[in-house]
């Protein structure tokens, strides 16, 4: 990984590409989390979309989740207007039936013995993990030689998870941004939330951001994660490790945020975030507390923080519509840094597809 250490320090050094960044695409070469698989239920379809792309999922009669696009290649009607069957998905307008790989596979007035006609959407490589379903919207080729981010803390007892999911009204390059930014410690003050933050370490690859940020905390939260028992201050240590498209952060000894970013289309994206706390109670304790536990960290801990995030990310996407050829002022090196890598994936992709 390649040091940046002699830029550390907040500065206006460094060519920001802001504006750019706003309206590049995605390398679709990579697996995006689209949906909480418990979201997809046996016999129904699920219409998601990943950069512009409509797909729509289901579960075959092996509860095997399929993806297929969602528009009928006989006339371009919407697949989740139809029905599973089977195996099978059927659109809902002339009832073609579908296979997996989207091949059609019978037509309700077709002739018994006539050969069907070659009517093909495409298919998705797709898989189901960690309680959510990932596709791999780029070159089928490609889907083996990547794989979703590894979390071992899924299956860890002594942690407990928190999963939260989040939609925006931006782009996928302000939301990033907003992940990888501790400085907006200040937006949630009032929530006692970290301060005096300072970027200790910053390293780039092709693929990745990895920086790391020495912060402080005081109050209740440092009482209920048990950094300190009188609420005084305490530092920790933050490291906020972007591996394209998605985010693994951690907070020393305590917690890790997998944050899954889907980018759906030049204004708007989701998140599906996975949260492990490492609660400093034995395991015996934490099994029975962890269906009260959840709800509350959920609605104590990260909804007051997202939608202070998600107000300042929508404004900041509203103010770039009116007037996008304005140039903003970036200080933080590590902002810059994943500017410069999101437009270098777009560019990499589009290198490679011509
Ligand atoms: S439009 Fe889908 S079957 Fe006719
Ligand atoms: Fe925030």
């Amino acid at each position: 990984m390649l040091e940046l250490a002699n830029t550390l320090s907040t500065s206006l050094q460094g060519q920001t590409i802001q504006n750019r960044v706003r309206e590049v695409g995605i390398n679709p070469n990579y697996w995006y989390a689209v949906a909480w698989a418990h979201d997809l239920k046996a016999g129904k379809i699920l219409p998601i979309r990943i950069w512009n792309q409509s797909i729509a999922l289901y579960r075959d009669s092996q509860n095997q989740v399929q993806a297929v696009e969602n528009v009928c290649p006989h006339k371009g009607v919407a697949m989740d207007k139809g029905k599973v069957q089977g195996d099978a998905i059927v659109c809902g307008y002339h009832g073609w039936e579908f296979n997996g790989q989207g091949e059609c596979v019978g037509i309700p007035y077709w002739n018994q013995g006539q050969k069907l006609p070659c009517a093909q959407m495409k298919p998705f490589p797709v898989q189901e993990k960690y309680g959510l379903i990932w596709i791999f919207p780029g070159d089928r080729a490609l889907a083996a030689t990547q794989s979703p981010p590894q979390i071992p803390e899924y299956d860890d007892p002594n942690c407990l998870m928190i999963p939260l999911g989040a939609a925006f009204k931006a782009h996928f390059s302000i939301c990033n941004e907003n992940t990888m930014d501790v400085f907006h410690g200040y937006l949630h003050q009032n929530l006692q939330g970290w301060f005096d933050p300072v970027l200790i370490k910053l390293g780039e690859t092709e693929e990745s951001i990895l920086a790391e940020y020495r912060v402080s905390y005081r109050g209740f939260l440092t009482k209920l994660l048990g950094f300190s028992k009188d609420g005084g201050i305490t530092t920790k240590t933050i490291s906020i490790d972007y591996q394209y498209p998605n985010y693994i952060n951690k907070l020393e000894n305590v917690s890790s945020l997998y944050l899954m970013r889907l980018p759906i289309s030049r204004t708007e994206s989701r998140s599906f975030a996975l949260f492990f706390l490492r609660l400093p109670i034995p395991t015996w304790l934490l099994n029975p507390l962890r269906r009260a536990l959840q709800p509350l960290i959920l609605h104590l801990l990260f909804l007051p923080f997202l939608h202070q995030d998600i107000e300042m990310i929508e404004s900041e996407q509203e103010n770039y519509l009116k007037d996008p050829q304005r140039r903003y002022v970036e200080v933080n090196p590590a902002i810059i840094a994943i500017q410069r890598l999101i437009v270098k994936q777009y560019d990499r992709y589009r290198s490679t597809d011509q």
